[in-house]
């Protein structure tokens, strides 16, 4: 009974994740988690208190707005201001999301006609390619190589996919390498968009997260014929509260905004109120990024001792960590798993595609920066004490 849609996709790379944790636990076995992005630090109380009087305040509001509250959308506003000088108009450049990955699955639906390319990273986060397929596009997936830095190289997409394509999704600061992007590569990136009459969709929901350079928004160099998604999961440790925003050019919000009420009914407002007052602080967000830095620094010291190349990332919570030679990707994560060490990672076969034979995630694993820091230093002893 199952859809050919839904039956075509892979399962959840991360599902496989969860499984692999819970037999590991069923067998009793300690294990630390540098699997999914998700930040085990707590949501900082000055957000959880907004909630809480929000939940009051809105005994009787009903459903929430599609589109986010005045006060929400007027918070972004400011908080881009702020942070990157950016310009926004609330009422017709902004709208709420449930999260940026509501957003970045159902984006293409909004755009897209049958059989039209959408240019995605490769590795890439899996609902770029899901959203692609479920909206009848053609997912074209451009790799992420060593070689490249890390970037896009525009000039091997194959022009017949030029001609089709409508979206090219950027991701950075890009999970999982690490890499932050130039306001060179942007200007790139844009007049080979602009070239090819293609939309931009940057996902910018690492935004915050960085190391020392603060990382920049597309939105700094222009609007036109670009959305941002954004998120309050990882600069405000808020994943379970399912609550992020896109923002850019007003023609491409409009169409955003003329598409969701088909699917959701918009963000509790409770969790809006609590979102807004998040975007008006930034001393949570530099604590956040100061533990980040304890916890890089522990793991690629342990790395170093092991003798494993080092690939220091620059922004985001990941460090996308080069095997040992004679390991694939797959092979070194079970290494991992094994019972006197129980860490896990993930494999970047697992979030990559083998395209003609090559798959630019085998040779690398992905390390989220998401267990404690006591769980950090002990992962890191369990590490030096690793034979590769
Ligand atoms: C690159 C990227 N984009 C978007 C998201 C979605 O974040 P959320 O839906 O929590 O806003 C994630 C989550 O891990 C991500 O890694």
């Amino acid at each position: 009974m199952i859809s050919k849609r839904l039956n075509s996709l892979p399962k959840y790379a991360f599902a496989q994740i969860n499984d692999q944790i819970k037999l590991l636990q069923s067998k009793g076995i300690k294990i630390i988690d540098f699997g999914v992005g998700d930040p085990k630090e707590p949501t900082p109380e000055f957000i959880r208190e907004a909630a809480k009087k929000a939940i009051d305040e809105h005994a009787s509001s009903g459903y929430p707005s599609y589109n986010g509250s005045k006060n929400f959308r007027e918070k972004v506003a400011e908080y881009l201001k702020r942070r990157s000088n950016i310009d926004l108009d609330p009422e017709t450049e902004i709208s709420s999301t449930i999260g940026s990955k509501e957003a970045v699955f159902n984006f293409p639906e909004a755009v897209i006609n049958p059989g039209d390319y959408v240019l995605m990273p490769n590795p890439g986060y899996p609902p770029y390619k899901s959203g692609t397929i479920f909206a009848e596009g053609i997912p074209y997936q451009y790799p992420l190589l060593p070689e490249n830095d890390f970037f896009p190289d525009f000039s091997k997409i194959p022009e017949e996919v030029l001609q089709k394509a409508k979206i090219l999704w950027l991701n950075y600061p890009n999970s999982p390498t690490g890499k932050t992007a130039s306001k060179n590569f942007y200007e790139k990136a844009i007049k080979f968009a602009q070239k090819h009459n293609i939309l931009i969709a940057s996902d910018e929901c690492y935004l915050d997260i960085y190391y020392q350079k603060k990382p920049i928004s597309i939105l700094e160099i222009s609007k036109k014929n670009i959305i941002a998604f954004h998120s309050l999961s990882k600069r405000s440790n808020m994943t379970g509260w399912r609550i992020g925003f896109v923002c850019g050019d007003a023609d491409i919000i409009q169409t955003f905004k003329k598409l969701k009420p088909n699917i959701d009914s918009g963000t509790p407002d409770f969790i809006q109120d609590a979102a807004a007052k998040a975007l008006g602080d930034d001393i949570h967000v530099q604590k956040s990024r100061d533990l980040y830095i304890q916890k890089k620094e522990i793991l690629l010291n342990a790395f170093k001792k092991i003798n494993l190349e080092i690939h220091e990332p620059e922004s985001t919570f990941y460090i996308w960590q080069k095997v040992p030679k004679n390991y694939t990707s797959i092979e070194f994560a079970k290494k991992l798993l094994d019972s006197e060490i129980g860490i896990i990672v993930t494999p970047g076969e697992l979030i990559s595609d083998e395209i003609n034979n090559f798959n630019p995630g085998k040779d690398y694993v992905r390390f989220a920066l998401v267990p404690s820091l006591e769980q950090i230093k002990s992962a890191a002893e369990k590490l030096e004490k690793l034979k590769v």
